[in-house]
């Protein structure tokens, strides 16, 4: 199964921005708001300066992040997902926390050792060049700092796999279909997770690029994933 290309995974989310918390929150049965503040929190265990949200999307981790951080900046490539994110962060108060840009992972318009933290949730995945993005937001964290990867992979073992199979291939393509009246996106989503690394492919990338203390803990029946890892 082959990735689809920057251009059409911009498309593919600025068609879904507004739709897409709903969706989210529908899929995960409510649960991705408790993933996004453990990733948060496992990213900032104590109050630090500058923190990055990469691939924020509708800025949900940036929002939690400026709990506990200075300042945020949150960076996604989709207009219409900063444009929901702009929304969402001045409802929640934190305008004058965050700073939102329409950027690209792959190319990000930051000073090398510039954050002293950095999160990517539901996003890696998504990039045309995993290895790219890794070593983009290993460029723009400082030492001592930690990266925190929250996503969706595949579980291992029988049961486990036919759960998630029968779950993410054959009903949430239909959910996604029903809430929003697209097609294509949604089956985008089993497509883009199948194509995604393991947990432990993703560790042994993340070492290779140099970061260090990688671990990463499961959630819901395996099929989530968040990686710690510190640039030493
Ligand atoms: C599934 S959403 C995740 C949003 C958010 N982080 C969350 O926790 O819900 C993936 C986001 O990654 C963004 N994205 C994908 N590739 C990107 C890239 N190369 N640069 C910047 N943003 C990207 C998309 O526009 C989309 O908003």
């Amino acid at each position: 199964m082959q990735k689809i290309g920057s251009k059409s995974v911009q498309d593919l989310f600025n068609s879904i921005a507004k739709r897409y918390d709903w969706f989210n929150s529908i899929a995960s049965g409510g649960m991705d708001a408790k993933w996004r503040r453990e990733a948060v929190k496992l990213a900032a265990p104590s109050f630090v300066e500058n923190g990055l949200d990469a691939a924020t999307g509708t800025g949900r981790i940036a929002v939690e992040l400026a709990k506990i951080t200075k300042n945020v900046t949150a960076v996604d490539f989709s207009s219409a997902m900063i444009q929901s994110a702009e929304k969402y962060v001045e409802q929640q108060g934190f305008d004058q926390k965050i700073s939102l840009l329409q950027s690209d992972v792959l190319n990000l318009p930051f000073r090398s050792e510039s954050f002293n933290c950095a999160t990517i949730g539901f996003g890696l995945r998504n990039l045309p060049d995993i290895q790219g993005g890794l070593q983009e937001l290993f460029r723009v964290l400082r030492y001592d700092s930690r990266i925190v990867i929250l996503d969706i992979v595949k579980p291992k073992g029988i049961i486990k796999k036919l759960m998630y199979k029968i779950f993410f291939q054959q009903i949430l393509p239909y959910v996604g279909w029903f809430l929003s009246g697209k097609r294509q996106p949604y089956q985008y989503l089993p497509n883009s997770v199948e194509t995604y690394l393991s947990p432990d492919e993703l560790t042994y990338l993340m070492e290779s690029i140099g970061f260090h203390e990688v671990s990463y803990s499961l959630k819901a029946i395996g099929s989530i994933a968040i990686h710690v890892g510190v640039k030493k």
